[in-house]
């Protein structure tokens, strides 16, 4: 089964108490989505493999450690997974992106696929799905399993905050993807809503509310 990690580092932590507040405006809200995506990047990237590389300093030869080369991409699921680009980009700007569109249809919670443009060699790359909020799970394992019909294998999956719900269904039919989120809410509402959660994600970033 796919690993749960929730980030619980304190300026996350401090982060998401700011997008959570229904007072928050849509440019501060904007502005801390895409930092506590950069955050989530530098932990999820922890294990990226290094290689040894001699380099000349003003003073000496150093063995220094380098990126090994690992191709990345990451994949926002259109709209709200646009928020997150920015602060990863930011960490890895030679990242790659793909895009999907998936709308949930409001009355049967199902995700409708609008859009679809990835890396030409995606099958090669390390993908990190980007998508503040995980609900039903609907969205995410929809766009997961897009991404598998292209060949990638090495999938995982960067929320904001998940519901139980949503972390159980991606588990069950994508057992090898790990996902990394900074909160574990404590449910669903009977609109498919996160509680507490913090509300309509592509609403809030891009003020359409
Ligand atoms: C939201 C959110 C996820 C999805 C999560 O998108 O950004 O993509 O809902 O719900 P699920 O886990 O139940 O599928 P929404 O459909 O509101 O589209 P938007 O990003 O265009 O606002
Ligand atoms: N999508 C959102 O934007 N928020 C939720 O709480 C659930 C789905």
């Amino acid at each position: 089964m796919g690993q749960l990690h929730v980030m619980d580092h304190p300026l996350i932590q401090h982060k998401l108490s700011v997008i959570r507040d229904k007072n928050t405006s849509v440019k501060e809200f904007r502005e801390i989505i895409s930092e506590i995506a950069s955050l989530m990047c530098y932990e999820a990237t922890r294990n990226l493999p290094v290689e040894d590389v001699e380099i000349e300093t003003p003073v000496a030869t150093a063995k220094v450690k380098r990126l090994a080369g690992k191709k990345l991409a990451i994949v926002p699921i259109l709209r709200a997974g646009l928020g997150m680009v920015d602060g990863i980009v930011q960490l890895i700007p030679s990242v790659k992106v793909g895009h999907i569109g998936l709308y949930r249809d409001p009355d049967t919670l199902k995700p409708v696929e609008y859009y679809c443009k990835l890396p030409k060699d995606i099958e090669e790359r390390d993908v990190f799905v980007l998508d503040p909020m995980l609900a039903t799970g609907g969205s995410a394992e929809a766009a997961i399993s897009f991404i598998k019909q292209r060949g990638c294998r090495t999938i995982r999956l960067m929320n904001i905050i998940a519901a139980p719900e949503g972390v159980k269904k991606i588990q069950e039919v994508h057992p090898d993807v790990d996902i990394y989120t900074a909160a574990l809410d404590e449910r669903l509402n009977d609109h498919g809503y996160i509680v507490p959660g913090l509300g309509d994600a592509g609403d809030r970033i891009f003020g359409t509310k």
